[in-house]
Parts: C-alpha cells; structure tokens; sequence
C-alpha cells in the first residue's frame, strides 16, 4: 500500500507516492520560479492560477512514476498550513476530491513539520528529542521535538523570513528570483566584514528573530537613507559580493547563535534543519562548525528537500499510524506560525 502526498502551499505544485516504509515511489514537482522572476517574487494570484493548471498533471506524473492507480492508495495527504491562502486552496480541493471520488481517508499535513521531517527521512536513526529550525521564504522558527507530531514552538521572526530577507537583497541588488541561490553565488567571493550589518536580537534570551532591519541596513548601503530608487545604482560585482557576504553572514550568525542557545536549553543532543534557505552553503558549513564546538549532532535536510516538495509528505504516514485522519470538510489554514 502507499499513499498519495499533495504539496502547494507556495509556488512549487509536487505530489509524491510514498510507501509504507516511506520509501518515493514517484514524485514530480513543477516550479513556478520562472513565473515569479519578473515581480522578483512570488504574486499570490499568479501562484494559486498556475497550481489549478498544474495541480492534476502533477498529480498524474508521480502516480504514473510510481505505477500506482487509485486503488494501490492507502490515503491522500495534502498540507493544509501554513501558505498562501490561493495556493493552499488547490491543494486541498484537489485532495477532497480525489478522497471523495476513490473512496479514500485523507490526512492534512503541517508544512513547517514536514520541512523538519525531511531530516528524519535523511537520518538512518531516530532524530528525537531535538531543536528544529525551518528557515524558508515564509517562515522563520525553532521547536523543540520530542516526536514527528509532537513539537513545542519556541520562537519565530516577528517581521520578514530569512529567506525574504535574501529574496529582497537580491531584487535590490537585480540578482533575479529567488534570491537565495543568487546572493549565496555572490557572497562566496565576497568579504564577510566589508559591511557591519546588525545581528537583531542576537543576544537576547528568547527565540524571536528580527530581518527588516538587517533588510534595510543593505539598503541604506546601496542606496543611502531615504532612498528608495535603486535603478540608478551601478555596482560592481566586487562590490555586490562584499554586500551579499556581509548580509549572509549576519543571517547566518543569529540563525546558529539561537539554534546553539536552544540545543543548550532544552538539553538535547541534535538540531535539525530545514526549508529552502537550509539549502545555503555558509549556512550548512556554520551549522556544522558549531555543532563540532558544541558537540551535538546535526542533521540538515538533503538539498533536493530543503526547499518546498511533496517527498517531506510523508510525515502523514506518522500521522496515519496515530490514527489522526481529516474529514473532508478540512478547510485551509494559512497564517499559522507554527
Ligand atoms: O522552503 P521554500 O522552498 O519555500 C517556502 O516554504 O517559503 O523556501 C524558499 C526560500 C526562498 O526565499 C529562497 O530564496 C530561499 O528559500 N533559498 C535560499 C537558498 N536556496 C533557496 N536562501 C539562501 N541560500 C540558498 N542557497
Ligand atoms: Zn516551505
């Protein structure tokens, strides 16, 4: 048996085919990257008009894969939060109605969780009890773990994602969408102490984090205060790599700081990392230097799951074991923080 797992929650539409033993039996993600690069970022209306053409095809392509029909499903997954409200919407409908149609249980997924799971499905051993951190184009928050289901919030941005953060530099310094990939090509030539961004709320005692003001120090570095016109601005690219080296590393410094701080408070042996920004270099290379320091493991989503698939879906399969289905009234969510 195998189930069905349906991802929409921002700009990728993916399903997957999933068995009992969480192994991918087919998977397809269609990327609406190309779509978004004219806005320099994601237009919701855009996104949730490109899942509804795409939704079924893909859909279709991963069963297909698989070689599985609707009668080799166990259930349907699909993730229900947090997103945008349009995007989700596709998703959840279109699992309602294959659930209705072939007679199936359906099962609604956290996208935040299923981002961490992607750890465990990376880890040959147990992860838990550890911190997660998610760090995406939406989110930005650490938990304690005690299981795949059972997670405590610990803090989050109270402003914009890192990866929001790295998506509007990028725009200011015209380096295309997404941003991450970008900035993170340009910060490896550059100088990490050319510029003294702030590093908000670093030192203080609590998981919350700050990136609007860091956003709008590389501002003020490109354009000067009070402006707001970067198309006059010419930079050479030794100059835009000293600003996207010195912007990465003061995200990436209060991203591990309050990752250290809550493995030391909560006591555990392993922190756990995932979304799209997990997929940085300088991130990963820090994260794991001060794992080393102090001495706790690490486990960082494989790249191909850090950033937004169906594959992560197979949280539900935890899920499923718990007993814990959705009825098919399951209505989308898509403000929750945690
Ligand atoms: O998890 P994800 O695919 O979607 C959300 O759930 O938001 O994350 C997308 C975010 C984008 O902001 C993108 O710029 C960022 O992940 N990202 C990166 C890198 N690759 C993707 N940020 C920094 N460095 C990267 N290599
Ligand atoms: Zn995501």
């Amino acid at each position: 048996m195998a189930i069905l797992t349906i991802e929409s929650t921002c700009d990728e539409t993916a399903a997957a085919v999933i068995d009992d033993d969480g192994r991918v039996l087919g998977d397809c993600i269609a990327t609406q990257e190309k779509l978004h690069e004219q806005f320099r970022g994601v237009v919701p209306e855009v996104a949730a008009r490109a899942h509804l053409e795409r939704i079924l095809p893909v859909i279709d392509t991963a069963m297909q894969t698989a070689g599985v029909g609707p009668d080799d499903l166990a259930a349907i997954a699909v993730a229900d939060r947090p997103g945008l409200a349009g995007s989700l919407l596709v998703g959840v409908v279109a699992a309602k109605s294959l659930a209705l149609a072939w007679q199936k249980p359906l099962v609604a997924i956290n996208h935040l969780h299923a981002h961490l799971y992607a750890c465990q499905l990376a880890c040959s051993e147990p992860i838990y009890p550890c911190v997660g951190l998610v760090v995406s184009g939406g989110h930005t928050s650490l938990y304690h773990l005690t299981s795949p289901l059972d997670l405590q919030y610990l803090g989050g941005t109270i402003d914009d994602a890192a990866g929001e953060a790295f998506d509007k530099v990028a725009a200011m310094l015209s380096l295309g969408f997404p941003g991450g990939p970008a900035v993170s090509k340009f910060a490896a030539q550059g100088n990490r102490k050319a510029h003294a961004f702030p590093r908000s709320m670093i030192h203080e005692d609590h998981f919350n984090f700050s990136f609007s003001g860091l956003k709008t120090a590389v501002r003020y570095a490109i354009v000067g205060p009070g402006q707001q016109d970067f198309s006059k601005v010419v930079l050479s690219d030794a100059a835009k790599s000293d600003l996207c080296a010195s912007f990465e590393a003061a995200v990436v410094d209060v991203l591990v700081a309050k990752s250290v701080r809550a493995v030391a408070k909560f006591d555990v042996r392993r922190l756990v990392v995932g979304g799209g920004v997990a997929a940085n270099g300088y991130l990963r290379s820090s994260l794991d230097a001060a794992a080393k320091r102090h001495e706790f493991e690490i486990t960082i989503a494989p790249l191909d799951l850090c950033t937004d698939n169906a594959v992560m879906g197979a949280i539900a399969l935890e899920k499923i074991r718990r007993g814990q289905f959705a009825s098919l009234d399951l209505d989308i969510t898509p403000g929750l923080q945690r």
